[in-house]
């Protein structure tokens, strides 16, 4: 059982992996052969192309469910994912992009880590020497998205560059891992803000590597923090430190976790930019509460005792609001987890997003004792 939940609300978060075994054993049959990426009012999830960025994140719950119970259901639903998207590596697309990491961490390489299996190893790395192909020597990032951007490199990318940490531990080659810290080197050069506030995009001169400016994004302007921007960056400085040792990564990720635990509302779950001019009429992310939920749990399991609560008590106090506030339990027919999350200021507002219920599952399952990490 885990050491990082607190033991008196242990039975709590063991009643919610019940609950959420219930709903997952019910979303299997729902969403079947379906891709998945958002649900709005009626509560049913689309089915998107598998080249699309979130395409890994079902077969990802789908792993965790397996691991965390032994049911071979899961796993029979999870196993061919890999296999599909792995296509796309050698057909055109202009969707596969440096979020590889956020498609095949969590299919092939968790497929490796739970079952041995030597296809999912070869994809993995496959996805990795993509991934790697993306890094920009001259500016010390790695390319974000398509298109003629060749300059820009975003803060969602930290969670990507766990492929390559991941690639560098079971080749030796250490090539991949330099590329993954120096790109976490410029993020948290450029990317992060002195009191912990993060940036979206940032645009770089591609031939000569100087740093530009900073776009909005997905959140409201270049000046304001995006949440579930601020989400990966606390997630992913958190993991690049469990990979490197490197306390920069750790200082860096308790920055954005204090900024972003200060910055929340009253019932812990932000609304999809932490600067926006009036809170009127706006959406929340819980996405975003999840994935920082996540990290959150994993910077607690870094630091010493008398500092680990900090970080843990607000996971909990996140990870309670999105339970009892968010969370869909009573409503059989409706496929997500999570309601109330926001795509950006422009799209997909208000509506269940599929990476809000993987790392909301994840949290949960962190503090159920789950041990393998997909990041
Ligand atoms: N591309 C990652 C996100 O929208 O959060």
């Amino acid at each position: 059982m885990s050491n990082i939940g607190s033991g008196v609300a242990i039975t709590y978060w063991q009643e919610v992996m019940k609950k959420l075994e219930n709903k997952m054993n019910r979303m299997k049959d729902q969403i079947g052969e379906k891709c998945p990426h958002f649900a709005g009012e009626d509560g049913k999830y689309d089915n998107i192309h598998t080249d699309w960025w979130t395409s890994g994140f079902w077969p990802g719950m789908l792993w965790i469910m397996h691991d965390m119970t032994g049911d071979k259901a899961y796993r029979d639903a999870a196993w061919s994912w890999d296999e599909m998207l792995e296509q796309w590596l050698v057909k055109p697309t202009v969707e596969l992009h440096h979020d590889v990491g956020f498609q095949f961490l969590s299919t092939a390489v968790i497929k490796y880590k739970i079952t041995g299996d030597e296809d999912g190893f070869r994809r993995g790395l496959e996805a990795a020497n993509f991934l790697a192909g993306r890094y920009n020597p001259a500016g010390q990032f790695i390319r974000a998205w398509n298109g003629d951007k060749y300059g820009w490199a975003i803060i969602d990318c930290m969670l990507n560059i766990s492929l390559l940490f991941w690639a560098s531990e079971v080749t030796g080659d250490p090539g991949y891992k330099h590329i993954a810290i120096r790109h976490a080197e410029t993020t948290m050069q450029y990317g992060v803000r002195e009191d912990g506030s993060t940036k979206h995009i940032l645009s770089f001169d591609p031939e000569d590597g100087h740093y530009i400016e900073s776009f909005g994004g997905q959140g409201y302007s270049p000046d304001s923090t995006w949440s579930r921007g601020a989400a990966w960056g606390l997630y992913g400085f958190a993991n690049t430190y469990r990979h490197t040792q490197d306390v920069r990564f750790l200082n860096t990720a308790k920055r954005i976790a204090h900024y972003f635990i200060s910055a929340l509302p009253e019932d812990s779950v932000p609304y999809w930019d932490f600067r926006l001019p009036s809170l009127e009429g706006q959406s929340r992310d819980s996405s975003a509460a999840a994935i920082a939920a996540s990290g959150l749990l994993e910077l607690a399991s870094f630091v010493p005792e008398g500092e680990k609560r900090l970080y843990a008590d607000a996971a909990e106090r996140i990870l309670r609001s999105l339970t009892e506030n968010y969370a869909v339990w009573d409503q059989p027919e409706h496929e997500s987890i999570l309601l109330h999350a926001t795509g950006s200021g422009t799209s997909f507002i208000d509506v269940s997003l599929i990476y809000g219920d993987y790392y909301y599952l994840e949290a949960i399952a962190k503090l159920n004792g789950w041990k393998h990490r997909v990041y």
